[in-house]
């Protein structure tokens, strides 16, 4: 090619042809060095911050098995499920403030997380609510392997159109929800984002009621920017409450109710 367009440039330039063939193939090959070494760069940055992030998990996913010693393994976390730093969030706040009774909107390796840290202290259930019965089982099942029968429990609850403030949302049926004591902790992990806007905001509002005085609220995928407009909007509804951004995997915000 770079030959080529020198001969056609001879034709019209003579010799001079040769000068500015040379000079344009050295731009290029300079730009094309800068440009492979800004791609190696970036290419080390992420690989830098993902082996960080991975050390974080890895030794937040220690602490957690070090502390609960399952006796059985613990189902997956990360993707679909709480990270391991949320994880081991959970469990400090379950060891300082032991609630007697937890309350999750949505199922899986937190409700075991939740229920092993609660056998542990002697005292305290947790109630899951989850809308989809295929992993409802799954996580009725891990209960069992994990011999937390009475500790732990997973409500059925389809999402069904629910109006809040004026605005319809498709949130959890809480008709089999009973607890035997208003919840001192709220987990909220559901419904998926990919349902609607705002999907999680009707937690608060509609499980108000459930709640005990001085509740703690945990939100999680709080760097999302729905999760922060829901946070932020529960705080303003509830004047007194302390909320707390945690600079989680996922982010998470902790709201403490009046
Ligand atoms: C964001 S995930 C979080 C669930 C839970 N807080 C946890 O840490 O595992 C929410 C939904 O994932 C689904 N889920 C539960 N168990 C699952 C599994 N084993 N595999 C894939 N999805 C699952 C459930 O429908 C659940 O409501």
């Amino acid at each position: 090619m770079a030959v080529f367009l020198g001969l056609v440039l001879r034709q019209w330039l003579g010799e001079g042809a040769i000068i500015i063939t040379a000079g344009l193939l050295s731009c290029f090959l300079a730009f094309l060095l800068i440009e492979s070494r800004n791609f190696g760069l970036g290419l080390f940055e992420r690989q830098v911050k993902e082996v960080r992030s991975n050390y974080v998990q890895m030794e937040a996913l220690i602490g957690v098995h070090a502390t609960l010693k399952p006796s059985a393994p613990l189902p997956p976390t990360r993707f679909w499920a709480a990270s391991p730093d949320l994880l081991r969030e959970l469990i400090t706040h379950i060891q300082r403030h032991r609630p007697r009774s937890v309350l999750e909107v949505s199922s899986g390796t937190s409700t075991v997380v939740i229920g092993l840290c609660l056998k542990q202290l002697g005292a305290g259930r947790v109630v899951a609510l989850e809308h989809d019965p295929h992993y409802a089982g799954i996580t009725r099942q891990a209960i069992i392997d994990h011999g937390l029968e009475g500790i732990a429990t997973v409500v059925d609850a389809p999402l069904k159109e629910q109006v809040v403030n004026g605005h319809s949302y498709p949130w959890y049926d809480l008709s089999a929800l009973a607890l035997g004591s208003p919840a001192d902790l709220l987990v909220v992990d559901g419904p998926p984002d990919t349902i609607r806007s705002m999907a999680r905001y009707p937690a608060l509002p509609l499980l108000a009621g459930h709640l005990a005085k001085g509740a703690r609220v945990l939100l999680d995928d709080g760097g999302r920017s729905d999760e922060r407009s829901i946070a932020h909007r529960w705080a303003a509804e509830n004047p007194g409450s302390v909320l707390e951004f945690l600079p989680l995997e996922a982010g998470a915000w902790s709201l403490r109710l009046p």
